[in-house]
């Protein structure tokens, strides 16, 4: 698929149809995040594919959120993925804290991005979620108190009628600039500060 149409068919998935959503395909996405850049090639992430029984509702009840379930749709979601952040090489992490920058974080999103993509190629949706029960989600899965899961992916077919929002972003202009630093502030009555 031409890039662009790709990046603009990737949208928030929030409905979802029933459909299962087969190992194969959910690995061609998974090979799109294992292909993601990352600082050092640390490649500071591990992918859980939650997608049967008694987990998966477990799960989903994770992903709607605490205090405030903001994720009631991802009760829908045939897959919830995972997504355990890592230790990162150690000139990665002394760069980044030199830097005063968490690479790990902008790795990750990378990856989940490059995820994002291949499902949108073939047709899968994605909600990306970063509001959700993180200790519950570890208890769940097994995963050390030491480590974090900064993100989970659910995923899942569209329903049938499912129509591409139309993308809400600052034009261009709003947010490029030529050889220094010049920003239009947001109008004050923009949505910025909705979360959608
Ligand atoms: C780091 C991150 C966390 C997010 N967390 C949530 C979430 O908890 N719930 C949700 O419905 N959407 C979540 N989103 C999706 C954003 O709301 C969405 O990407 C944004 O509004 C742009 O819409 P689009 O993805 O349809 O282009 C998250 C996205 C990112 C990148």
């Amino acid at each position: 698929m031409e890039f662009l149409k790709l990046v603009k068919k990737r949208c928030s998935v929030r409905k979802f149809s029933v459909q299962p959503v087969s190992r194969k395909e959910i690995e061609a996405c998974l090979e799109a995040a294992r292909l993601a850049p990352s600082a050092c090639n640390s490649q500071p992430w591990h992918f859980i594919v939650v997608d049967e029984g008694k987990l998966l509702v477990e799960m989903r009840e994770a992903a709607v959120g605490n205090p405030v379930p903001i994720n009631v749709f991802v009760r829908q979601a045939p897959v919830i993925i995972a997504v355990v952040e890592e230790t990162a090489k150690l000139a990665a992490s002394i760069g980044g804290f030199i830097k005063g920058h968490g690479y790990k974080h902008l790795d990750i999103g990378m990856a989940v991005e490059n995820f994002c993509l291949a499902a949108a190629e073939r047709g899968i949706g994605t909600c990306i979620l970063g509001w959700f029960d993180e200790k519950r989600a570890k208890k769940i899965l097994g995963v050390p108190k030491t480590k974090q899961i900064p993100l989970l992916i659910a995923v899942g077919y569209p329903i049938e009628n499912f129509q591409i929002p139309e993308k809400k972003r600052r034009e261009l202009s709003e947010i490029v600039s030529y050889n220094g630093y010049s920003r239009i502030e947001p109008d004050a009555g923009s949505n910025e500060q909705t979360c959608r």
